[in-house]
């Protein structure tokens, strides 16, 4: 049988996690705002017409942070379209998507929506057809107090306190032609310096989002970092990464290895910040925010109507193969937890999202949101270093993939010690994990995601793919060990108590 050990000891950790790093997205797209979070029709609408039944799952899976609004659509979006009377607001050709935006939910609405959900918010300016003094408004507006055309013209709105936005995301996707107002990574450099030297300047306390590459394969991926980064250090904390996979050519050992093109990725752009710090001798570290990752393919192709409003795009349903690769992705997030303090599982409902709706109907949880939503709940603390050795395969693309891709996480304030592995096999693996520092503790849960065909999916009608608890590791003189079923998500919680 295919073994896995992993050795860690509780005087190694790599860092704290950053509960952020578990955040999600919510962007003016398809059914995300409208029929997602907010459908003031639905029988389980609340009197801000938000949807109690996908607010109830958002808390269950303890999402800490929302990108809004976009994504694509923010770099055409104008802030002022989106506050004041409801009745007053435009509608709106909405460029990203070829939509309609009706704006019936804006900045407010959403501060509302997170103060409910739990959540802080993580708002995006517009840096594609945007201005840094429409930014630094935006600032003004949600953030300072009283006294002055923007907060006074917040407080006119009904939000008589300020909103208190502290991270916020100079642009999206600034080096992707697809964008509004794209732009190369001098022109972007440049404009998001003066940006974020005047939001800063309106609010000292905002933190500030460089756009790093939307995707790893750019061709500019690199220069593009080195370059705004360069341009914008000084003003700029975290620079953002985007990544999305697909399985369209079947070959689900590739798929499953994906996860490392994401860790080498992170690798890539520490290495690209640290460059600047270096060149700069900066004392300043700029952190990574991860605030679009998820699989992305299964709706790829769907037509709709242009021009239609909150059209069904990006409606991908998830499938239980799905689950296994989400689940090594959180791993990776974790595993770099020292440099990764945001992250954003893109999306929240409905567009490429954990959670989907019927307009007018059921809200429910698609196959991703199981791993996600245990890692959420389960995996803050501090990651340990765990070395890893077991076997391994080669796929098309990767050489060297563990079997079984872990992670471990100590909650010191619980005491507890979780482990997380995934099994990309399609054989069994005896999993020993020797647990230095930890003596007394013991298995007290371990719950698994396993045994479906891996095109197995959740719908309004049924939800197969659910976690369910299995029995519980033996427990070793200096460890723990189990034997994790082929095609598996595993969380395995050791306590004190
Ligand atoms: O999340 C969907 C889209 O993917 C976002 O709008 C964009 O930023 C990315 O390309």
């Amino acid at each position: 049988m295919n073994k896995t050990r992993v050795i860690l000891d509780r005087d190694f950790t790599v860092g704290k996690t950053d509960e952020r790093i578990f955040g999600s997205f919510i962007e003016h797209l398809g059914r995300a705002v409208y029929g997602g979070i907010f459908e003031p029709t639905h029988p389980a609408a609340d009197e801000d017409g938000f949807r109690t039944d996908v607010l109830e799952l958002v808390k269950e899976a303890k999402v800490p942070i929302v990108r809004y609004p976009g994504g694509n659509f923010v770099s055409g979006y104008n802030w002022r379209d989106g506050v004041g009377p409801v009745e007053d607001r435009p509608r709106r050709l909405e460029l990203a998507w070829g939509s309609t935006e009706p704006n019936t939910f804006g900045t407010n609405e959403f501060m509302k929506w997170c103060k409910k959900a739990g959540c802080e918010p993580l708002m995006a300016v517009n840096l594609g057809t945007g201005t840094p003094e429409e930014a630094r408004a935006l600032v003004e507006y949600c953030n300072h107090k009283g006294g002055t055309y923007y907060s006074d013209l917040r407080i006119q709105h009904g939000a008589t306190q300020p909103h208190k936005v502290k991270t916020w995301c100079l642009g999206n996707e600034m080096d992707g032609p697809w964008q509004m107002g794209h732009k190369t990574a001098e022109e972007y450099g440049r404009v998001a310096c003066e940006t974020a030297k005047l939001m800063k300047w309106t609010d000292p306390s905002v933190e500030t989002v460089l756009c790093g590459s939307s995707a790893w394969g750019m061709s500019t991926f690199g220069t593009w970092e080195a370059t705004a980064l360069d341009l914008a250090y000084d003003h700029v904390d975290y620079i953002s990464l985007h990544t999305y996979y697909n399985n369209h050519e079947k070959n689900l050992k590739n798929f499953l290895a994906r996860s490392m093109d994401m860790e080498a990725f992170i690798l890539s752009v520490i290495a690209a910040c640290d460059f600047v710090k270096g060149k700069k001798h900066s004392k300043k570290t700029i952190n990574l925010s991860f605030d679009e990752w998820n699989v992305w393919y299964h709706s790829n192709g769907a037509k709709f109507e242009k021009w239609s409003e909150a059209p069904h795009i990006l409606e991908d349903v998830y499938d239980f193969a799905d689950v296994l690769l989400v689940g090594c992705m959180l791993n990776v997030l974790l595993r770099h937890c020292d440099r990764v303090k945001i992250a954003c599982l893109a999306q929240l409902v409905n567009v490429i999202a954990p959670i989907m709706t019927e307009n007018g109907g059921k809200a429910w949880k698609q196959t991703i949101f199981h791993p996600y939503a245990l890692t959420s709940q389960y995996g803050r603390g501090t990651v340990l270093q765990a070395k890893t050795e077991g076997s391994k395969y080669d796929s098309k693309d990767y050489t060297d993939v563990s079997d079984v891709d872990t992670v471990c996480v100590f909650n010191e304030e619980k005491q507890e010690l979780c482990i997380f592995a995934v099994n990309r096999s399609e054989e069994e693996n005896t999993l020993f994990v020797k647990t230095g520092g930890f003596e007394g503790f013991t298995p007290v849960e371990h719950i698994v995601i396993a045994g479906f065909e891996t095109d197995c999916t959740n719908t309004a009608h049924a939800q197969p793919v659910q976690p369910t608890a299995t029995a519980l590791p033996q427990t070793e003189t200096d460890g723990i060990s189990t034997v994790l079923r082929p095609l598996s998500w595993n969380l395995i919680r050791l306590s004190k108590n």
